[in-house]
């Protein structure tokens, strides 16, 4: 992890701590906590601490296993088969990421799948890690039941999110990094655990009604992104994530809030490959497709066309230098944990 502020170092080691007290080694306690500090610091907030006190209940109730024996089954020089045991999701992610960097360093390609994992956060953290190797990378994770198929009244796929990474030449990399739901479902439970409305559009109740109740859309459905088209992507997701790699799919990943019938066994995909697999030139191909694209006269309102994954990259570079701010419901859950 970058330079970070004391205060967020500070908060970073105690979260190591609990993790470890949960019985996590030193090693997989600080990838957890670098993952959680990593969404505080991009504004993900449904991504970070807000699910540190989940995580460690699924670990006490041995849903999480905290001392995986991962095992890494290599099926040729690019492709590798990881069977995480159970660990918890950002380890499981932070291995395979890696598992897919060497392998595409070694052929050109790497296809990584990983199935017994659980929920890793954000999909855009990981392939950072491979664009910083000047590797495009792809990502898929499924997820517990949110989003109704197209045509369903009752939901089955999860928030399912897609990722592409590429290098651009410049420092800033380019992450598409998107759920298939209007809105990611952290922002859901974040918003019902401090009373506050989500959007309209984005939610129907349990009757199929829309609600801006975020405990009545936790009991509904999710609406897709581009209606078909979104059902469609998450259902890709979940045959990419799920089907293909041994993990649980159609709709029987278990919800880490609120099913504790056993482990999640969540799937993940990651591809990576090299940038000059087909032209020797990508990075002046890249820089001018981008100047192209921010080169567009601009509608009213916007100063700036930024590609994905650029706004982020500012929020971490802002609040790296700031301490996270907790709220009173976090302090709790710090505190809580820590004894
Ligand atoms: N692990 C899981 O089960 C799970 C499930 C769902 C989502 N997530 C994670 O949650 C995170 C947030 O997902 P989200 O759907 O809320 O993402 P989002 O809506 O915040 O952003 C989606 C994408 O749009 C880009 N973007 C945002 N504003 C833009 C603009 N003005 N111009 C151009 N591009 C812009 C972002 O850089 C990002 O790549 C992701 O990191 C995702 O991986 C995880």
């Amino acid at each position: 992890m970058e330079k970070v502020n004391l205060k967020t170092q500070n908060l970073k080691k105690k979260l190591i701590e609990i993790f470890k007290k949960h019985g996590l080694s030193n090693d997989h306690a600080t990838i957890s906590a670098n993952a959680i500090i990593n969404a505080e610091l991009v504004g993900a907030y449904g991504h970070g601490l807000s699910r540190l006190k989940m995580y460690c209940d699924r670990i006490s109730k041995k849903l999480i296993n905290p001392k995986p024996k991962i095992k890494i089954k290599k099926i040729s020089q690019s492709i590798s088969h990881i069977n995480a045991d159970n660990s918890i999701g950002f380890v499981a992610a932070d291995i395979a990421v890696k598992k897919a960097i060497q392998n595409a360093n070694k052929t050109g390609i790497g296809l990584v799948a990983v199935k017994n994992s659980g929920h890793y956060g954000l999909s855009g953290y990981y392939a950072e890690q491979a664009v910083k190797k000047n590797l495009i990378i792809m990502i898929y994770t499924n997820a517990p039941p949110a989003v109704a198929p197209h045509g369903a009244s009752k939901s089955l796929f999860g928030t399912n999110p897609i990722c592409f990474g590429t290098p651009t030449s410049s420092k800033i990399p380019f992450i598409l990094d998107t759920s298939i739901s209007k809105i990611n479902r952290g922002k859901i439970r974040v918003a019902a655990r401090y009373n506050q409305k989500i959007p309209e559009g984005v939610t129907l109740d349990k009757f199929g009604n829309p609600t801006t109740d975020p405990k009545k859309a936790l009991h509904g459905v999710q609406l897709p992104i581009a209606g078909f088209r979104g059902s469609g992507l998450a259902w890709m997701v979940d045959i990419l994530s799920g089907v293909l790699t041994g993990a649980n799919h159609a709709g029987r990943v278990k919800d880490p809030f609120d099913d504790f019938s056993g482990p999640q066994n969540i799937g993940h995909l990651f591809i990576t490959f090299k940038t000059n697999l087909f032209v020797k030139n990508y990075n002046n191909r890249i820089k001018d497709n981008i100047k192209k694209v921010k080169r567009l006269p601009k509608i009213k309102g916007v100063k700036e066309i930024v590609y994905p994954g650029q706004n982020k990259y500012k929020r971490f570079k802002m609040n790296s230098k700031k301490e996270i701010k907790l709220t009173e419901v976090i302090k709790k859950d710090l505190e809580l944990l820590k004894n």
